[in-house]
């Protein structure tokens, strides 16, 4: 299992290309079953969840073609495919769950094995499925699937869900697609990358609307054959932000747009960052000082980032005076903190809120990464560290960072990746 071996502190200087976003390019590559025509999709980031994504297309029976660069892929979907998605392939990963939807859609039934919890919290499917079964899904739980019909095409409805989800609103938006009449869901989570999955639908010829957190979709018979370039990767850019105000950094971020992490660029701000903006860059100087933040919170978008916490804890660690962090999205999201206090981060934890001293002087030390976002930031701690840091499991990494060490070696950053 590859580790990474990070000396100490070190100081960051310099640009970084962001890469196109993991939790857009899945939900937009699941959409690809609804398609009877090939479709081409750019900008894909070269990460472990991609090729689960891919290998998941292709076990129900799609047609990969991918560039030399593994950026872009076009898929050819066969007119009979299979519609069983194994536990094998949709354990490794939760969004994978995001195939229901279009193949029921597409095909009027599958076989998909429930995605089970993980380690930040329970992760039920609830309101995938309670949504699915309002536009005509009938399923039944058997030996850890879900086993799903439907009788003909599905049928357009007023849903409106209980709680924000990123994932169900997906599932829904791709399923009501194809649906007979219209579809209109209310309370959906409005994420770019949500926003960027409707773009993709609607430019082969899906008619798909927002107002507000309502997303209207009238259903078509088919889509188009087209091309689609992913929006880039908000949290790889917000990660690298919170590197630049953590080590006194000095950074051009390029390749996105910032108006989509203008909530996080001004909690940097309050931090003390100088930040200015251009079209598709960001330039971001750390402070000599960072101030404290009281109260900080995660919440769907446009509120910070989940995504984003473990990497701004890191960040109050090291701030002048006490701070919080609120987890308000999943229940325990907060694996990182035991490995934090190890390097001498002093935080408590009472129920979903974290309370951080600041001040703290980080010294090097063995690590394990316990989910994906945890590990970023356990590397964030450990660029600011006295002396080397192993960090172990850091394939939790590679599921969504593409080839982090390159980039981090790039601006500064003493990082080995090893056996
Ligand atoms: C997506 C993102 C993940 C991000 C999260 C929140 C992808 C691939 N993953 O995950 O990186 O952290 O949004 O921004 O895009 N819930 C239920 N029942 C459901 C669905 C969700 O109770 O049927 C709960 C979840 O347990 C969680 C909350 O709702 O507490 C929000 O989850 P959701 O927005 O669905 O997150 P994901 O789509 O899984």
């Amino acid at each position: 299992m590859d580790k990474f071996l990070i000396d100490g502190p070190c100081s960051i200087k310099g640009k970084v290309l962001i890469s196109g976003s993991k939790n857009a390019s899945l939900p937009i590559l699941a959409a690809t079953l609804l398609f009877d025509q090939p479709v081409i999709i750019k900008n894909l980031p070269r990460v472990k969840d991609i090729n689960t994504m891919l290998n998941l297309l292709k076990s129900l029976g799609s047609k990969i073609i991918l560039s030399k660069d593994k950026k872009t892929a076009k898929v050819i979907n066969k007119k009979n495919m299979k519609t069983f998605a194994s536990y094998s392939l949709v354990k490794t990963m939760r969004g994978s769950i995001l195939v229901l939807g279009p193949l029921v859609a597409k095909y009027f039934k599958s076989k998909t094995s429930l995605p089970g919890g993980c380690l930040i919290g329970a992760r039920p499917v609830n309101y995938h499925l309670a949504a699915l079964k309002k536009l005509g899904m009938n399923y039944v739980i058997k030996d850890g699937y879900i086993i799903a019909k439907s009788k003909g095409r599905l049928k357009g409805r007023k849903i409106k869900f209980p709680k924000i989800s990123v994932g169900a609103t997906e599932n829904s938006i791709i399923a009501s697609c194809l649906a007979k009449g219209t579809t209109i869901l209310k309370n959906c989570a409005i994420e770019p990358e949500i926003k960027d999955l409707t773009n993709f639908l609607n430019s082969a010829g899906a008619n798909i609307i927002w107002s507000g957190r309502t997303c209207k979709i009238k259903g078509v018979n088919s889509l188009n054959h087209t091309e689609y370039s992913v929006m880039s990767d908000r949290i790889e850019a917000g990660t690298f932000c919170v590197a630049a105000t953590l080590a006194k950094g000095n950074l051009e971020i390029k390749n996105l747009n910032p108006q989509i992490i203008k909530t996080e660029l001004n909690l940097l701000k309050k931090a003390g960052a100088k930040i200015k903006t251009d079209n598709n860059k960001i330039f971001i100087k750390g402070p000599d000082k960072i101030k404290s933040i009281k109260n900080i919170k995660t919440k769907e978008f446009p509120g910070i980032p989940t995504d984003l916490q473990a990497q701004l804890m890191v960040l109050m660690c090291k701030a002048a005076g006490k701070s919080s962090i609120t987890e308000s999205i999943f229940e325990n999201r907060f694996m990182h903190v035991a490995e934090l206090r190890r390097l001498g981060a002093k935080i408590n934890i009472k129920n979903n809120k974290a309370f951080i001293d600041g001040n703290t002087k980080f010294i090097g030390a063995e690590l394990m990464s316990s989910d994906l976002r945890a590990s970023v930031a356990l590397v964030l701690a450990a660029i600011i560290s006295n002396g080397k840091s192993h960090i172990n499991r850091i394939y939790h990494l590679d599921r969504g960072y593409e080839r982090i060490e390159n980039k981090l070696k790039k601006i500064g950053v003493r990082i080995k990746r090893y056996k």
